[in-house]
């Protein structure tokens, strides 16, 4: 084998070995995620939410979820209650009708979205309802 006839060989066998990561590389990074709906999940009874006008959930599928009964609207708030500044369980003022995080001082409307700092990403939130005695969450 002379001189030109390795180089060739050599190049050749590099593209050959490097094809396979150009062509995935170049390929398209979408995926088809498709959602998938979700199953209403029990978190407990409305006896228990009507006892104190809240219900907390510790081991659900999605974690940690507050269910709170607003005095605005009497209507019923399900959420994460992590604090997403630093993980502190918020909790429920009913006479302001908003989430405070006890740690430091973040405040959270009743949609979850942050309305006083340093928390800046919203409480994560969930459908709620009730059917017949058990209080559901999605
Ligand atoms: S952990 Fe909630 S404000 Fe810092």
């Amino acid at each position: 084998m002379n001189r030109r006839n390795f180089l060739n060989w050599v190049s050749v066998g590099t593209i050959a070995t490097s094809l396979p990561i150009a062509i995935a590389a170049c390929s398209s990074k979408e995926t088809t995620h498709t959602p998938q709906p979700q199953e209403w999940q029990n978190v407990g009874t409305s006896n228990q939410l009507n006892a104190n006008g809240k219900l907390l959930a510790k081991n659900t599928s999605v974690g940690e979820v507050l269910v709170v009964k607003t005095s605005l609207t009497n209507n019923l708030v399900a959420v994460n209650p992590r604090c997403t500044h630093a993980g502190c369980t918020v909790e429920w003022k009913n006479d302001t009708n908003k989430f405070v995080c006890p740690c430091h001082g973040s405040e959270f409307a009743i949609d979850g979205k942050v309305i006083a700092a340093p928390a800046t990403t919203p409480l994560k939130t969930y459908a709620v309802k009730i059917d017949g005695d058990a209080v559901l969450i999605q």
